[in-house]
């Protein structure tokens, strides 16, 4: 099977030197992109920069804003069966980014931010995308019930939640804790090291009653 799995964080550029960014260090989608090489599956890895070796035996695609992820994603998802979206994606960016670096003026600055595409939220809808689509949902409250929110609108067999306003688990850590959200029902994998929860995640998304018929 070939899947496709997003990951790392996206940078918005606010001038040639600066930019807005995220505390995603990869591993959580890094983690998954090996599990499932480990498992023979051709991997296609769109990834935000992170510090992380590639794992071996994937098909590694560098990108640096969400623009640029969305574009790549756009590119490569109609060779996957199954898709894992664990990037955390800027929603907003600078409405202008300008050629100079910008110049300290006055005491305050006011930043302008426009609207990103949702590439998760354009896998069916924008690109005709019709294999197992995960999503992963970042919340900071109501962690089950936002995830489901995100599960139904943006057209996903399986969202997994992770609270991220815990220290121990989620952004930048080697742990996590997450609920898989699936339409009827909901399950719970365990803290666990992100290459342990890897595993399970990638046992449940082959599950995926959509993937019966893929090899
Ligand atoms: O990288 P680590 O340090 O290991 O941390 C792991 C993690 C916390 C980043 C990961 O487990 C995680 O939760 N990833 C999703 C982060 C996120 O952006 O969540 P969200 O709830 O804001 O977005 C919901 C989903 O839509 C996600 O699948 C996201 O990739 C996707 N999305 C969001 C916005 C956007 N413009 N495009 C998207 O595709």
């Amino acid at each position: 099977m070939t899947i496709l799995i997003t990951a790392g964080p996206t940078r918005e550029a606010i001038d040639p030197v600066r930019f807005l960014t995220n505390k995603s260090s990869g591993k959580m989608g890094y983690s998954i992109a090996d599990a499932a090489a480990k498992h023979g599956h051709r991997v296609i890895l769109i990834s935000g920069p992170t510090n992380l070796d590639v794992p071996d035996r994937v098909d590694f695609i560098p990108v640096e804003s969400t623009q640029e992820m969305y574009d790549a994603v756009e590119h490569w998802i109609k060779k996957a069966q199954l898709a894992i979206f664990a990037a955390a994606v800027s929603d907003y960016k600078p409405a202008f980014v300008p050629d100079q670096k910008i110049k300290k003026t006055g005491d305050t600055m006011t930043l302008e931010l426009v609207r990103n595409p949702d590439i998760l939220g354009s896998a069916r809808s924008k690109f005709g995308y019709t294999g197992g689509l995960i999503g992963f949902a970042a919340e900071t409250e109501n962690v089950e019930n936002n995830a489901r929110g995100k599960l139904e609108n943006k057209g996903c067999d399986l969202v997994i939640a992770n609270d991220v306003s815990r220290k121990d688990i989620g952004f930048d850590v080697n742990e996590n804790e997450v609920l898989l959200v699936y339409p009827d029902h909901t399950d719970q994998l365990p803290k666990d090291s992100k290459e342990n929860l890897a595993h399970d995640i990638l046992e449940h998304a082959l599950n995926l009653p959509s993937l019966a018929n893929v090899n």
